[in-house]
Order: structure tokens, then C-alpha cells, then sequence
């Protein structure tokens, strides 16, 4: 196989690069958080393939300026930071991890969930102040999350497997999303369908599971903040821009919501300062995948693809519109 020219935004955990190093010539960005799109696009002419990060924007802008590009393995499930039609359009091919990360997310999001619900941070913050008084009877009570509705906004791989740790807790599950699951999926969660409104006004807790697209960029506005269930708690670990986060940290201020688990942000690695000044919400920054061995996964898969469609192979967890057969030069 003639060797090809990869460029590489970050360096990334496990032995998948050192695989892919062996077959064709690797170029990997130095800093830890990737090239960005900037950096990329100074770069890109050479290569006939690249790795994106989540973080790595790549528009029709970025392409004019890959005349040899032809696959794009981005490191992530969720595609938002790619213009799929303009990769399409150009002949690129893109692929994601999906699958791999399902666990791994739907633990962070019960993890962010419980935190919210019990305070768990906000005690530790406590804690390590040496503000603590003493046990009280009436001190950091929080909400009950045994027995707890909870709703979920997206009901694919992730909002099942949030389904499945939450049925542990006794929860009930409520979803919605575009289109009804299968009733078999349903009896198997003991979830019920219910339109977003009906879902926000009963949920003790809502959860975000749903990809960013243009129908759900907002789609938690200041309106539908407001139709929560007065005391619940809303957990996002799907991403930032599907909520409006000012008027998410005057809910929790003015004590409608009780609190927020948040794992992403509408401008990473910005995040208002509005939610950063709420004590009640949690953030964490963007973990949801961020377990050693999922991480090393999500490599392997980019780097499978990447050798699968360099090599001129079946090329396995391919996204988007496929590419037109003789892209435009
Ligand atoms: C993804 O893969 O889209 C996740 O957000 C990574 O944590």
C-alpha cells in the first residue's frame, strides 16, 4: 500500500497512532487540545486524510483548502463540529465513534444527576473551606432521586443506557424524541413516550441526550426552562448549545429548578460566567468519554477507519450524505 499523508489535530491515548504511523506518514498537532480549525486549515493542503477532535471545526472554507483530502475520521460521536453536506460535496468521506462511548457517557450522566440531586460538590466545596458547621438537621437537604421521574431528551444508545442505570434507583422513565422507540425498546426500559412540554412539566429530573442539530440548537430556551417541574434538576451532557445557559442559571437562582449537572458548553472551553457564579450547578469539563479504556477505543476506531478507507476498504462507521462520485476540483 502506497504510504499517505495523515494529519493528526492531537495526540491521543493508547497505541492506535503507533498503528497507523506504521502504514502511512502521521503528523500529529502538538498542543494536548488539538490543532483547531485555524491551525488545520494552514496545514491541511499535503494531506490526504485527518483526525478531528470534537473541538476542530471544519467547514467548506477549511475543504477548498484540501484539494487532497479524502476521509476525515472525527474522534467523537457527535458530528456538529463537521459540515457533512460540504464534506459530501467534495467527495470526502467522514466517519465517528459510535457505540464506544455509550457506557462511558451515560455513567457521567448519572454521576453529574446524583451530584445535583445530593449536593455532593457543592459539600465538598464545604469541606475544603473548613466552612462546615456540623451535622444539622435541616443542612444541605437536597432532591430525592430514588423514585425520581426522569425524562429523557433523546432516547438512542445513550438515553437507553441512562435508562438502564436509572431503573436501578426505582426511577420512572419518561423520553422523547423525533420518532416513537420501538415498543419493545419501550417494555424494556418501562419508558413512556411523551411530547418535550408534557415530558418537562412531570420530570424531576431531565436529562439531554439528543445530538445537536438545528432543530435542537435551544431547544431548552428560556420558555421551556420555565415549563420545568418547579424544584427539578436538569442534567446536560449531550451539548451546550441545546440550552440557553443564562436563562438556565436564573432558574436555578431564582430557586425554580433546584440545581444542574452540565458537562458541555455552548463556546468550550468558555463557559458563562453566570453558571460558573451558581453554586447549585455542577460543571464538569466536557468527560463524558474520559475513561482510560474508551478513550483508547475511540482511537482504534478512527485509526480503523482511516487505514480502511486509505487502503481503499469497507469503511466501517461512515456518516453523513455519501460523497458525490467525482468531486468538484
Ligand atoms: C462525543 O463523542 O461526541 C462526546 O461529546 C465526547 O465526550
Amino acid at each position: 500500500m502506497t504510504r499517505q499523508r495523515v494529519l493528526c489535530s492531537a495526540a491521543l491515548p493508547g497505541g492506535a497512532l503507533e498503528r497507523l504511523a506504521a502504514a502511512h506518514d502521521v503528523t500529529v498537532g502538538e498542543p494536548p487540545t488539538g490543532l483547531g480549525r485555524d491551525a488545520i486549515a494552514a496545514r491541511i493542503a499535503p494531506f490526504d486524510a485527518l483526525l478531528t477532535l470534537l473541538s476542530d471545526r471544519v467547514d467548506a472554507e477549511l475543504l477548498a483548502r484540501a484539494p487532497r483530502l479524502r476521509v476525515i475520521a472525527n474522534y467523537a460521536v457527535g458530528t456538529d463540529n463537521l459540515d457533512l453536506e460540504a464534506c459530501a460535496a467534495r467527495g470526502v468521506t467522514v466517519t465517528n465513534t459510535p457505540g464506544v462511548l455509550t457506557d462511558a457517557t451515560a455513567d457521567l450522566a448519572l454521576a453529574l444527576m446524583l451530584d445535583a440531586c445530593r449536593r455532593v460538590s457543592e459539600s465538598d466545596r464545604l469541606a475544603r473551606a473548613g466552612a462546615w458547621r456540623g451535622w444539622a438537621p435541616g443542612e444541605m437537604l437536597g432532591v430525592r432521586a430514588t423514585g425520581a421521574t426522569l425524562g429523557l431528551v433523546g432516547f438512542g444508545r445513550i438515553g437507553q443506557a441512562v435508562a438502564r442505570r436509572a431503573r436501578g434507583f426505582d426511577m420512572r422513565i419518561v423520553y422523547c424524541q423525533r420518532r416513537r422507540a420501538d415498543p419493545a425498546v419501550e417494555r424494556a426500559h418501562e419508558a413512556t413516550f411523551a411530547p418535550l412540554d408534557e415530558l418537562l412539566a412531570a420530570s424531576d429530573i431531565v436529562s439531554l441526550h439528543c445530538p445537536l442539530t438545528p432543530e435542537t440548537r435551544g431547544l431548552l430556551s428560556r420558555e421551556r426552562l420555565a415549563r420545568m417541574k418547579r424544584g427539578s434538576v436538569l442534567v446536560n451532557t449531550a451539548r451546550g448549545a441545546c440550552v440557553d445557559a443564562r436563562a438556565l442559571a436564573e432558574a436555578v437562582r431564582s430557586g425554580h429548578l433546584a440545581g444542574a449537572g452540565l458537562d458541555v458548553y455552548t463556546a468550550e472551553p468558555a463557559i458563562e460566567p453566570e453558571l460558573r457564579a451558581e453554586p447549585r450547578i455542577v460543571l464538569s469539563t466536557h468527560i463524558g468519554s474520559a475513561d482510560g479504556p474508551t478513550r483508547a477505543k475511540m482511537a482504534d476506531m478512527c485509526v480503523d477507519a482511516l487505514l480502511a478507507a486509505l487502503g481503499g476498504g469497507d469503511v466501517p462507521h461512515r456518516v453523513g450524505p455519501l460523497p458525490s462520485p467525482s468531486p468538484p476540483g
